[in-house]
């Protein structure tokens, strides 16, 4: 009930004022309200509300959980504050609005005189990060690759209302950056390696959320694709490449669903640092996209606060006392005009005024046995059947009720990343459990074993001597156990089918390596894949591995040894839940990958120049704040060569074989396509295609659909199919048939003129393609496009300082 009330008041914003008397503030427009709080400020108060609050942080030691209202937590940044910061009301105002969201990673400053009040801003994306428990959803990566727009919709309204019943205002989620590199250690926080999935899944995510009448962040705003030296490596990346795969999923976003905030990223663009580039966050932010809500910095990004609030970078997160006497003191130089806090700040103003804290919105506590159970349905969702010899999966408990489970992931589930993308959730389930549950029965002398190993392991292992790398490194996967080939057949005599899990972890402030144990398989594992199958395979019993993972993996040179393969990824805390729900048959898998399996690492276009050349840093050394948080890395300079050509727009173009390509998964039905039918046969700015999909099989299931455009590639370079629409249909009966209607536009199919700076379609023949996956085509027409069209000028902004080598198939 509460919530619709507060829904309807964020939407009935102008009239909920009028309620609003006692600050004689009544029958004013918002606008009329903002200009006089503005006028009211002192240059104190606006230079404390454009620099947030500070960061709270509690280093736990071994086995503690982060607790940032312990008296032992520390305010980052403060401890430079000099003695003359003394101003006692601003900091009995922090210490009170610390207390509002316990472990939010910050708050912006409240002046309840002038009706100004605090944002608390938390993480995101895989849930609300607080210190209360709070529910861990699936990681990014598995929602997108649900290619469900509704289901991912759904999660960011649940996600929503417990941020909403916490207290929250703002989750700085969804991060959407592309995934350029299957290393990029942050990739479990983002969705996809193309832009269209990306900006269409963030946008559904970012409708959820708001609806339910909080705000979101979208970020890091923009080229951030690496861990490595994240908050100096400046990507250096042409115009075309920008427009086209890196601002593309931002610019779905912002227009489509309205982000209350963007956050800025740490790295530069083409020299300039992203907080601090006037032409990202004004130029293209606001003139091309006609953006209206607040701009905050990433953590402690930046070396100048004078340019940041010059370029459009509104609010500094999470704020240090001395950024308000720099910005002070810049103003009283006149380095600065007042007139620019002013600007941030009416930016500002209008979305606090949507906040719940602002509607005086009283937070209850939130019921999470609702959050879990969507959790527990998205991620089965968004698991990917990789492989599935002679339909080995499902395996119902009356066939198959005796399992032996092996890998450390299947009794301690990697359930998301680490970093701030980590949930301080109530508990996991694990794979045993959610089998047990399921009706099947684990081998318990098996789950001794991994058991004790387990612990002995754990307790052998040491810690990291920095207790923040600790935190923010978060739960390394211990190393397998040694699966010895009479262990293997003592259990294949005792099991009815042997599961495997293979664990991953991957987090904030480092990228994976291309190496055993990370993106490849180590020794221990495969031979563990090699004993166990080779075992159940002579008692004539399958055996299937499961991917726990955070990112792409190698998967070329064993996946010929088990029967099946479910990509699992980290599915969140009702990780063995899902997982048996799509083992056992009860849901069936309908998610499809949306980033490429190379074959090798080295087969990505992005290999040769991941993570950059290092550089020598002109940033002065106090200001370069990311080394109290992570080991300092030379600054790098990262050349993206591979342009237009990130994932499957490369391996396609030059005809470089995957292991599974974009958009690929199996099914335990099979899907047929008809009737595909196009509304002219000329491209007129607009296109209505539709296609019919029948269920074929014997199971009720789910078809992702994928419609692929390939230009003429006369005029213009171009990739030789890329994604220009996708649908996924209903849960269909065996029988069944959906027909899907798509709507093509201009800006779906059109590339990025760099001359011009606007969006040009070029004249010719179009092949239409509609496929399983990207390589899987089951129809195909063609349309033709007059004459060349222009979809829009943009501002000539973010031009590469110097001559880039870039790839091109037609060199
Ligand atoms: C991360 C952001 C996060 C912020 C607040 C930064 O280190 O890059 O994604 O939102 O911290 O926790």
């Amino acid at each position: 009930m509460k919530k619709e009330i507060l829904i309807s008041a964020a939407l009935l914003a102008a009239l909920f004022e009028l309620t609003r008397c006692s600050d004689g503030t009544a029958g004013r427009s918002p606008e009329k309200m903002i200009d006089g709080m503005v006028a009211s400020m002192t240059l104190e108060q606006k230079a404390e509300y454009v620099i947030g609050t500070g960061m709270m942080m509690h280093f736990p030691g071994p086995g503690e959980r982060r607790n940032e209202s312990d008296s032992s937590a520390r305010r980052l940044g403060w401890q430079n504050t000099s003695d003359s910061f003394t101003d006692t009301a601003y900091t009995q105002m922090v210490d009170r609005i610390r207390t509002y969201l316990p472990g939010a990673a910050g708050f912006t400053a409240e002046f309840p005189d002038l009706g100004i009040t605090s944002q608390a801003l938390s993480d995101g994306p895989a849930g609300v990060r607080i210190e209360a428990h709070a529910t861990a959803f699936p990681i990014a990566t598995l929602l997108a690759s649900s290619w469900d727009t509704d289901l991912v919709r759904k999660v960011g309204e649940t996600m929503g209302h417990e941020l909403l019943d916490f207290g929250g205002d703002v989750i700085l989620a969804p991060g959407m950056n592309i995934q350029r590199d299957p290393l990029c250690g942050r990739n479990f926080e983002y969705y996809s390696e193309d832009p269209l999935v990306t900006g269409k899944i963030a946008a559904a995510f970012v409708t959820g959320v708001q609806s339910s009448g909080v705000g979101t962040s979208v970020k890091h705003f923009a080229a951030n694709n690496q861990e490595t030296s994240r908050r100096e490596s400046n990507s250096i990346v042409s115009a075309r490449a920008l427009r086209e795969i890196y601002l593309k999923g931002f610019e779905i976003a912002v227009k489509e669903a309205h982000p209350w905030t963007v956050m800025s990223s740490y790295n530069k663009i083409n020299g300039t640092t992203a907080s601090q580039n006037e032409e990202l966050l004004t130029d293209v932010l606001r003139g091309d996209w006609g953006f209206e809500g607040y701009v905050m910095t990433d953590w402690f990004a930046g070396t100048d606060v004078v340019a940041q609030m010059k370029a459009g970078n509104d609010l500094i997160m999470p704020g240090r006392p001395q950024l308000i006497k720099q910005l002070i003191e810049a103003v009283n130089s006149g380095s600065l005009d007042e007139s620019v806090l002013d600007r941030n700040i009416k930016r500002i103003l209008p979305i606090m005024m949507k906040t719940p804290r602002y509607h005086k919105f009283e937070a209850a506590g939130h019921d999470l046995k609702a959050s879990a159970k969507i959790t527990r349905e998205a991620a089965a969702e968004g698991m990917v059947l990789l492989k599935n010899d002679l339909n080995t999966l499902p395996v119902s408990p009356a066939d198959f009720a005796k399992v032996a489970a092996f890998g450390n992931a299947s009794y301690e589930p990697i359930i998301g990343g680490t970093g701030s993308g980590d949930v301080n959730e109530a508990y996991s389930i694990s794979l045993v459990k959610g089998l047990r549950e399921g009706g099947f029965t684990p081998d318990q002398g098996l789950e001794q074993t991994y058991g004790n190993y387990i612990k002995e392991t754990r307790a052998s292992q040491p810690l990291p001597s920095n207790p923040i790398i600790a935190i923010m490194r978060g739960m390394v996967p211990l190393p397998e156990m040694t699966v010895s080939p009479s262990l293997a057949r003592k259990m294949a005599g005792a099991s009815d089918v042997a599961i495997i899990t293979i664990g991953r972890n991957a987090g904030e402030g480092g990228d994976r390596k291309a190496e055993p144990g990370d993106f490849y398989l180590n020794q221990t594992e495969l031979e563990m894949i090699r004993n166990i199958t080779g075992a159940f395979h002579a008692a004539g019993k399958p055996a299937i591995v499961i991917l726990n993972i955070a990112g792409v993996i190698e998967t070329a040179s064993w996946r010929d040894i088990p029967d099946a393969i479910l990509c699992a990824w980290q599915p969140g805390q009702e990780a063995g839940y899902s997982i048996t729900d799509v083992i056992s048959g009860k849901v069936t898998p309908s998610g499809k990958l949306a980033v490429t399996f190379p074959l090798v690492y080295t087969d990505a276009p992005t290999a040769r120049n991941f993570p950059g050349t290092p550089v020598k840093s002109d940033a002065p050394e106090e200001p370069r704040q990311g080394s109290a948080f992570f080991p300092r890395t030379p600054p790098m300079e990262v050349v993206y060569e591979e342009d237009i050509y990130v994932g499957y727009r490369y391996y396609q173009s030059f005809k470089v074989p995957v292991a599974y390509e974009f958009g690929y998964g199996l099914s335990y039905t099979q899907f047929e396509y008809s009737n595909l039918s196009l509304g002219s046969e000329t491209f007129d700015g607009e296109l209505t295609v539709s296609v019919d999909v029948t269920n074929a099989g014997s199971v009720a299931g789910k078809e992702a659909v994928q419609l692929y455009v390939s230009a003429p590639g006369k005029e213009m370079e171009k990739p030789v199919q890329e994604l220009a629409a996708f649908k996924k249909t209903r849960l269909l009966e065996p029988g069944e048939t959906e027909t899907l209607t798509f709507v093509i536009t201009a800006s779906d199919i059109a590339s990025f003129d760099e001359t011009a700076s606007s969006w040009s379609v070029e004249a010719g023949r179009y092949a239409l393609m509609v496929g399983a996956s990207s390589e899987k085509i089951m129809e195909t027409a063609d349309f033709s496009v007059a004459e060349k069209m222009n979809a829009g000028s943009v501002s000539r902004s973010l031009l590469p300082q110097q001559e880039i080598n870039r790839l091109s198939v037609n060199r």
